[in-house]
């Protein structure tokens, strides 16, 4: 009981005992600091006892768990082709190997995005009604973005709302972020939409809104499924509020190919690194040894689709999701997609979702577009 370590802690005879220092940490452990000094010694007394936070925070945790262990139950389940939802790549470990990708010589999406927002930020920015806020979806760290900040923070305050499921990027991102002058970041961890949402329901009536959709994360969505989030994301806008969108633009297949499956095995343990997930927080059984990351390039679609092969026959088993599958000698789970598009494309899917595309910026080293969308 916290209150009788209090009395612990006052009965130590001491005529220099501070007030105590009580903070309540994010995990829901209460930490009560009391600073002493006895002969120029300084004493420091922490104590740290669950709270009352600690039950709604073990209510999100086993939330989490039942959403996480249903969602892998009907993915795996799936008829003909077993899945796995590619949101679950980005646990701690998952956003680490992220970031690793995008320093890999092989994935040039990264740089060439970054290269366009720093090259025309100010011209990008130019373009923006005032005042503005700024909301990112799936931030990161953030990095590319300062860019677009630095640029609007020239002309006024800027508020910055990264929306972000993974929590070690999203403190990365406000630590990062919240250094840059007349810059304020309130992070929000959310999936896009609801993240969204909320943001889109705190801004006051004058204030324009530009949404950051970068690093083309628009192309893990099947071309229907992107087109119908785009429709979402206008809905919280008003005309002359922006979009900015990031995409991956087609180029030559094992350019691409080896984009997603690099020589030195950051992509392969990214992928398989899902597995080790369920493993950690489902009490799954898959052993990483015997899967393997494949990348293949799917013509008809024009994407980029990332498979775990099972290299033999194997039963798995996954507690929390009261699940066992034998998976066969050979067959792949889908992990994910990355669809590249013709700078063509984005026109249209613009005008289909209520926005039109009022400039566009390519690449030349690394064929990427940014595109501007302005909400009609
Ligand atoms: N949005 C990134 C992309 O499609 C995500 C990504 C890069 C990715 N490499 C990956 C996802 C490998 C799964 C596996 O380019």
């Amino acid at each position: 009981m916290p209150t009788q370590s209090f009395r612990a802690a006052n009965a130590i005879p001491n005529p220099l005992v501070a007030e105590p220092i009580v903070t309540e940490s994010g995990n829901g452990v209460r930490r009560v600091e009391r600073r002493t000094v006895d002969r120029g010694v300084e004493f420091r007394l922490v104590e740290s006892a669950p709270d009352r936070a600690v039950r709604s925070t073990d209510n999100r945790q086993s939330r989490h768990v039942a959403e996480f262990a249903a969602d892998v139950r009907a993915s795996l389940t799936i008829p003909g082709q077993r899945e796995l939802p590619s949101k679950y790549l980005y646990d701690e470990l998952g956003s680490a190997l992220f970031e690793a990708i995008c320093v890999l010589p092989e994935y040039g999406v990264t740089r060439a995005d970054a290269r366009l927002l720093q090259r025309y930020a100010n011209e990008i920015v130019n373009r923006l009604p005032s005042p503005i806020q700024v909301a990112e979806l799936g931030s990161g760290s953030g990095k590319k973005t300062r860019w677009i900040l630095e640029a609007l923070a020239k002309r006024q305050r800027t508020y910055y709302y990264p929306i972000e499921i993974s929590a070690s990027a999203l403190a990365a991102c406000e630590k990062e972020m919240g250094q840059i002058d007349l810059v304020s970041v309130v992070g929000y961890e959310k999936t896009y939409l609801d993240g969204l949402r909320a943001v889109a329901t705190r801004r006051d009536s004058q204030d324009h809104l530009l949404v950051l959709f970068l690093g083309s994360t628009i192309g893990n969505f099947d071309r229907e499924a992107g087109n119908a989030f785009l429709r979402e994301v206008r809905k919280q806008l008003r005309p002359g509020d922006a979009l900015l969108l990031g995409t991956d633009l087609v180029k030559d297949v094992d350019t691409q190919l080896l984009a997603y499956d690099d020589p030195a095995g950051v992509t392969s343990a990214f992928d398989l690194n899902i597995l080790a997930r369920i493993n950690r927080e489902l009490g799954g059984n898959f052993d990483l040894y015997q899967f393997k990351h494949e990348a293949r390039w799917n013509a008809q679609e024009r994407r980029i689709e990332m498979h775990l092969r099972s290299l033999r026959e194997k039963t798995v088993t996954i507690r929390e999701a009261q699940l066992t599958i034998t998976l066969r000698a050979g067959e792949t789970i889908w992990t994910e997609s990355s669809h590249k598009y013709h700078s063509d494309d984005v026109f249209e899917m613009a005008q289909g979702a209520g926005f039109t595309c009022t400039q566009q910026w390519i690449d030349q080293e690394w064929p990427f577009a940014q595109n501007l969308l302005v909400a009609e």
